[in-house]
């Protein structure tokens, strides 16, 4: 079953063909960067605006680019939620008059869950296993028993662990986007030039749950209290110390909830899944399989979208042209 995969819940204008859940065919990634980098964040009518320019381009490269007649798709796959409505709106209503027009089924897929299948089109995997969702809007550890049936245990309380990483570089000019940029400065940096304070959250209902506001806020705010005057104040070692913090708060929780739970595969997916510390410091663990997605799939794209769709399709699941744009969703069951 060959699935029409098309993303466009935030800057990235995407589509990608799929077969059967597993084989990239193609992914077309559009990228907006250049044109918010100016704002330093993501601006949704401008974003809306060049999706509902650039999309009928996209998907037409994306059948180029597979090598396949149009007439070889069996199914259209779009992210419906969650996102910034407007730009939602374009790739819903894409999808819609793609699928109707041609008398194909189609269906409407979480983004979410969509970062949680990115590892799984390069492997097998079986449930059940941790999943970790690290992007500029989520920050879940959960554990999933199947492609669409997850349960939360642990979130932010406050931002989103890509949204610390992105305030941090926007306040020192770090660069745009802020992730890849702490990221790249990172590795020249020494992460001991700064302490950052560690919120804890270790009690009860918070087992697994972490906090970015306050790091922000340190690093930010309060640099002069936790900088250690033995080393130069300088990009790379701020840099260098906050991605130290951010991730090691994030991976603690994560072993934690691999111990209580006995599990002992990680599911990683999001955009920050490209992190090169988050990802040594999971690499190489005794008894611990660690799925990463390749890094072309760690941020938005839609070949994550054609998979998880053909997952639902497969199953039976359809969506009628009454599929409307969620810009939020209710969260997943809490364990
Ligand atoms: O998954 P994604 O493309 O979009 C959302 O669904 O949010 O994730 C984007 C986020 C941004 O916050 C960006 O700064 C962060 O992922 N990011 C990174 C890296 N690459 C992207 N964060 C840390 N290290 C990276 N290498
Ligand atoms: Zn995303």
């Amino acid at each position: 079953m060959t699935i029409l995969g098309i993303e466009s819940s935030c800057d990235e204008c995407a589509a990608a063909i799929v077969a059967d859940g597993r084989r990239v065919a193609s992914n077309v990634v559009a990228t907006q960067i250049a044109r918010h980098a100016a704002f330093d964040g993501v601006v949704p009518e401008i974003a809306s605006r060049l999706h509902t320019e650039w999309i009928q381009d996209v998907v037409s490269k994306a059948i180029a680019d597979a090598g396949i007649a149009e007439g070889a798709i069996d199914g259209v796959a779009v992210t419906a939620r969650p996102g910034l409505a407007g730009s939602l709106l374009v790739g819903v209503s894409f999808a819609k008059a793609f699928a109707w027009s041609r008398g194909l089924p189609f269906i409407g897929v979480n983004h979410v869950l969509a970062h949680l299948y990115a590892p799984l089109l390069d492997d097998e995997v079986e449930y059940p296993f941790i999943g970790l969702i690290v992007s500029g809007g989520h920050t879940l550890i959960c554990r999933a028993d199947g492609f669409d049936d997850v349960t939360v245990l642990g979130t932010t309380i406050d931002d989103a662990i890509g949204e610390a990483f992105d305030k941090v570089a926007k306040h020192y000019g770090l660069g745009y986007p802020g992730g890849s940029a702490i990221d790249r400065l990172a590795r020249a940096g020494d992460a001991a030039a700064c302490d950052f304070p560690r919120p804890n959250l270790y009690k009860g209902e918070h087992r697994y749950d972490v906090s970015y506001s306050g790091l922000k806020t340190a690093a930010i705010r309060q640099l002069d209290q936790f900088w250690n005057p033995a080393y130069e104040r300088n990009d790379a070692n701020l840099a260098a110390a906050f991605e130290r913090a951010a991730v090691d708060m994030l991976v603690s929780r994560l072993l934690r909830a691999l111990d209580d739970t006995g599990i002992r595969t990680v599911v990683a997916g999001g955009g920050v899944a490209a992190n090169t510390y988050l990802r040594s410091r999971l690499a190489g663990r005794a008894g611990l399989r660690v799925l990463f997605p390749p890094l072309s799939l760690c941020g938005d794209n839609a070949a994550m979208v054609a998979g998880l769709g053909y997952r639902m399709l497969e199953r039976g699941d359809r969506d009628g042209l009454q599929l409307n744009a969620s810009p939020r969703v209710a969260a997943f069951k809490r364990s």
